[in-house]
């Protein structure tokens, strides 16, 4: 083995070091790309860092949290040093930095966070904008704010790292800067395309037919490690159980003759990892080890695999042709993850996963001609997202013209204009454009506009921040707070689960139940075994707790009051009618004020049906009213309840009940065969039709949310910096992800 010094020289980095620190001196602005895993993330920063001591601080942006943690550990390990001294992370509610640290790894999210509050970055000497090609959100408005920074401060140095080879548009953006190739050293991949696969009808099973094909090379090809390409944990788990069965069925004494490889060459022991963007995930060492000899690795992971992190000794890789990515749907007028099929160049840096180290294979599970009809490149994030928060960002660093904005590749127009509406019906925005005390109170909540907007009204306006922040909390995490166990472990199991969820559910849907599983975890000591025995993600609330007290740090920042809401008697019925039924008085949150909370957030989302109906109507209010004249069929949406909603099992077990929902509000939509709610419960018209946000509607026909009432808008605009300067942000920053 190498030590850790020696496997730093055989970087395809390491020979260019004078050249790349002579070039760093030189411009200002410089691109480089190299080919995955040449040491770009963790070795450049590390000679700015040794060898150029003039420079003070530099900070290196990843878009995955997860990658922000894993370098910093890497390159502290490989530094010498404790990870928080020289080199650190900072990432949103995760501070590993210190007075100390000179080289800080963060998320883009972090950074556009920074340079909203100091334009001039001050704090840095050199930033580097790693991973360029992901072309994340975060990523193109930086890239739009440091050519700002750098007219106010010549003399930051901008780098911009990349995978890809377009990157001439990088440089064109960049004062067409020069561009720093670092040569690869890669080895032929044979590909391998299915023979008439058409992608679109992969769709539906690329699940099965990634694991049957990572089975054939593990039983038919040579040693070497197998890295499959799926889009999510769900499927990821799901392949990965899949293959451990097929594997324990395979009788290797029995099957051997099927074997095509000689004997020496055959591998009988493998071992399985999955790998998303999952702490537990990432940090199980072995996966970033080389296998033994006479043993297989077979890695299932997502896109982090693809251009993010390194596996060592993969000679095969599987293409689903699938990825997961943040879509904005225009229907419902929200971003929601969906599995897209990818791009030629995604495929091709997938493929080039197999040819590292030694000659390889990537079997892609569609035909050539799906392929050829694949787009060329990823659509960059920001043309395929709603663009809310960014639009927030750029409206508190005073960017009130969005819609001129130094963008890379500008977002549809329509997109911008739709999030200036929507921020418009927040109230984050006023009628010319410029952000209010609330649009500046959300945007110090690393959350999405909505969800801040309702821990805001909570506090404000309903007096129930406390239970607010519980259920904001939870819901921030991606984790679903109920497990579900998977069919084959039986009909029990799964009427057990049932039960425990119906236990816990509140009538009124999810945002109550969310508070109802807090508050029994908490009086059961935060235990997991009550999280076990009641069918409960103990991760969802943990993660929860830390995030709920950093939200509350916030808050206090913010001065928002912290109120617990009161509490109501209600009366209960107990027994069925065999034992007769007993009537109790038992007292309870009065759930009334927490979902008039969410709802000034999430008045635009919400859904109504007839009542012995189960499919709901989107409603589109905003359409309904701003554009009367306009509107069409296309503000109604057919959505359905997930089957893990509360007020879905109330449907199951008791039809009545469920006839009786009319109005319902929902957090976001997912889409598996049809559009799903998720994040649902009760409401009542009433609520919606009273709400200080409704009137809002009406207002936005005539507002100018780009600023374009010049006159009134430069008058706003004095005032708004004048007292900017006095109410310098007292907040910490935490990115935006
Ligand atoms: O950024 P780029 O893809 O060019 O390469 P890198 O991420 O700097 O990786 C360089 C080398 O460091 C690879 O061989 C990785 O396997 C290794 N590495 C590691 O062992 N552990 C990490 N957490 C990150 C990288
Ligand atoms: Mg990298």
């Amino acid at each position: 083995m190498p030590s850790i010094d020696q496997e730093r020289r055989l970087l395809p980095t390491y020979e260019y070091k004078q050249d790349l620190i002579d070039a760093i001196r030189e411009h200002s602005f410089l691109v480089v790309i190299g080919e995955t895993g040449s040491g770009k993330t963790t070795q450049i920063p590390q000679y700015i860092l040794e060898e150029m001591p003039e420079m003070k601080k530099i900070g290196v942006t990843q878009p995955r949290r997860i990658a922000a943690i894993t370098v910093s550990k890497r390159v502290s390990e490989e530094h010498g040093t404790p990870l928080g001294k020289d080199v650190g992370y900072l990432i949103r509610f995760d501070d590993h930095t210190s007075s100390s640290t000179r080289l800080k790894y963060m998320t883009d999210g972090i950074l556009l966070r920074e340079a909203v509050q100091d334009p001039t970055l001050s704090q840095y000497s050199v930033v580097i904008v790693d991973e360029a090609h992901e072309r994340t959100l975060e990523t193109d408005v930086l890239f739009g704010l440091l050519k700002k920074t750098h007219r106010l401060r010549p003399e930051l140095k901008i780098l911009v790292m990349s995978a890809t080879l377009d990157v001439e548009k990088f440089s064109d953006f960049f004062d067409e800067c020069p561009i720093f190739e670092i040569p690869g050293r890669t080895f032929p991949v044979q590909i391998i395309h299915h023979q008439s696969m058409k992608i679109n009808a992969l769709k539906s099973n690329f699940v099965s037919t990634a694991v049957e094909t990572a089975f054939y090379i593990h039983t038919k090809e040579k040693a070497g490690d197998v890295l499959v390409f799926l889009t999510g944990q769900a499927d990821i788990d799901r392949a990965c159980q899949e293959f451990k069965d097929k594997c324990n069925e395979l009788d290797y004494n029995r099957d051997v003759k099927y074997y095509d490889v000689e004997d020496e060459e055959q591998v009988k022991d493998v071992s399985v990892y999955p790998l998303y963007a999952s702490l537990e995930t990432m940090e199980q060492r072995a996966v970033f080890e080389l296998s033994r000899r006479g043993s297989r690795k077979v890695v299932f992971s997502t896109n982090v695999a693809q251009t993010s992190v390194t596996i060592p000794g993969i000679k095969y890789v599987v293409d689903s042709g699938f990825v997961k990515e943040k879509s904005y749907d225009p229907n419902t007028g929200m971003d929601a993850l969906l599995v897209t099929s990818i791009s030629k160049a995604a495929a091709t840096q997938r493929a080039g996963r197999a040819g590292r180290t030694a000659p390889g294979k990537a079997y892609r599970l569609y035909s050539s001609e799906s392929f050829e009809q694949l787009p060329d490149d990823t659509i960059p994030e920001i043309q395929r997202s709603s663009l809310l928060s960014t639009v927030l960002a750029l409206k508190r660093m005073n960017i009130v013209d969005v819609l001129n904005f130094e963008f890379i590749d500008k977002p549809d127009e329509t997109l911008v204009m739709k999030a200036l509406s929507q921020l418009f019906l927040l109230g984050a925005i006023d009628n010319h454009g410029v952000i209010t005390e609330l649009g500046k109170q959300m945007s110090q909540f690393p959350l999405s506009p909505y969800l801040s907007r309702v821990i805001i009204s909570s506090a404000m306006e309903y007096e129930c921040s406390e239970e607010v922040l519980t259920i904001a909390s939870v819901l921030a995490g991606d984790n679903d707070l109920f497990r579900a166990p998977s069919p084959r472990q039986g009909e029990d199991l799964i009427a057990e689960a049932e039960k425990c969820k119906l236990k816990l559910a509140h009538h009124s849907g999810d945002h109550m139940t969310i508070l109802n599983v807090w508050n029994e975890w908490r009086r059961n000591d935060e235990s997991r075994r009550w999280c076990r025995d009641n069918w409960v993600n103990h991760k969802a609330l943990a993660n929860a707790k830390s995030v709920r007290s950093q939200l509350i740090d916030i808050a206090n920042q913010l001065k928002l009051p912290m109120v617990r809401t009161r509490r109501i008697e209600v009366e209960r019925t107990n027994g069925g009618k065999k034992e007769g039924r007993s009537k109790e008085v038992v007292r309870e949150v009065d759930a009334v004020p927490v979902l008039k909370s969410f709802l000034t957030g999430y008045y635009t989302n919400i859904a109504n049906k007839a009542s012995g109906r189960s499919v709901f109507s989107h409603y589109a209010p905003d359409q309904h009213l701003a554009e009367k004249s306009s509107h069409t069929s296309s503000a109604l949406v057919a959505l359905y309840l997930h089957p893990l909603c509360a007020l879905s099992d109330m449907f199951d077990r008791n039809k009545t009940r469920y006839s009786q929902i009319e109005w319902v509000m929902y957090m976001h939509v997912t889409y598996t065969n049809r559009a799903v709610m998720k994040g649902v419960s009760k409401i009542l018209w009433d609520w919606v039709r009273s709400g200080k946000g409704h009137e809002r509607i009406r207002q936005l026909a005539t507002a100018h949310l780009n600023g374009v009432d010049k006159k009134k808008f430069d008058k706003k605009r004095k005032q708004l910096l004048d007292d900017s300067s006095a109410q310098a942000s007292s907040v910490e920053s935490s990115d935006t992800e």
